[in-house]
């Protein structure tokens, strides 16, 4: 890799204990992940429904870091506005969703968001190659999304490398100038954080892992333990 990576963990909350959401996030910033993750569900893109604007709005005060939000929604567009007003930083979209993918990447940066897009285990890295030098972010799902809790599949980490390799030539095509960032999603745990690291990965989702442990913070530490001992 040309360029060191910043390794950054994002906590997905869907994991988290709503009872005490507030609680929940101020703990994992203080542990030292860079990002929160809220996974927006729908029940039509994916067979399941979790959580709207509302939540944003309501942990947007209690933390400092940024928000980023993923949204497993059939039309990403109709709800940018929402997401943005509650206090969203960064908006993750479906490359399989019903959108016009690049006036949605136009209206986010037109807002001064972070701009990521996702691709589901079946759609291949392809698909969002053109759009690569647009946005700030691939999400690698490692799941099939839906619920979390759910077991890595290792074959979809294979896709990383293939985007590492178009960075590089955009990087060259650009004098060098060019990242983008690598986010996993679904099944990252200690056992599995290294084999996205060593793929690629910078960016890494961990709901379960994080939220379902004990202790969060020792879990937290462990996760980035394991990443920058990749990176160094
Ligand atoms: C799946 C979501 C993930 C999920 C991660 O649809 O996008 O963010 O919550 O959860 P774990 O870490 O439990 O697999
Ligand atoms: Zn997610």
């Amino acid at each position: 890799m040309s360029q060191k990576l910043e390794m950054k963990i994002a906590p997905s909350i869907l994991a988290a204990d709503f009872s005490k959401l507030g609680e929940e996030v101020r703990l994992v910033e203080r542990s030292g992940v860079q990002q929160i993750h809220v996974d927006v569900m729908d029940g039509h893109f994916v067979p399941n429904i979790s959580m709207g604007p509302l939540v944003v709005k309501a942990i947007r005060p209690e933390v400092q870091i940024p928000l980023d939000v993923h949204l497993m929604i059939s039309r990403p567009q109709d709800y940018f506005e929402p997401f943005i007003k509650a206090g969203a930083n960064h908006i993750t979209f479906h490359i399989e969703s019903d959108c016009n993918v690049d006036q949605c990447i136009s209206t986010l940066r037109g807002q001064n968001m972070g701009v990521g897009l996702a691709i589901s285990p079946d759609t291949p890295v392809s698909e969002v190659l053109e759009w690569l030098p647009k946005v700030d972010m691939i999400l690698v799902m490692t799941v099939y999304p839906g619920f979390g809790g759910q077991a890595l599949i290792p074959s979809t980490l294979e896709k990383i490398p293939e985007i590492r390799n178009y960075e590089k030539k955009f990087q060259q095509e650009s004098d060098g100038g060019f990242r983008i960032q690598v986010q996993v999603d679904g099944g990252i745990d200690s056992t599995t954080i290294r084999l996205a690291a060593d793929a690629g990965a910078d960016c890494f989702v961990a709901g379960s892992a994080i939220f379902n442990s004990p202790d969060p913070a020792d879990e937290i530490r462990t996760l980035f333990n394991l990443i920058r001992e990749t990176s160094e």
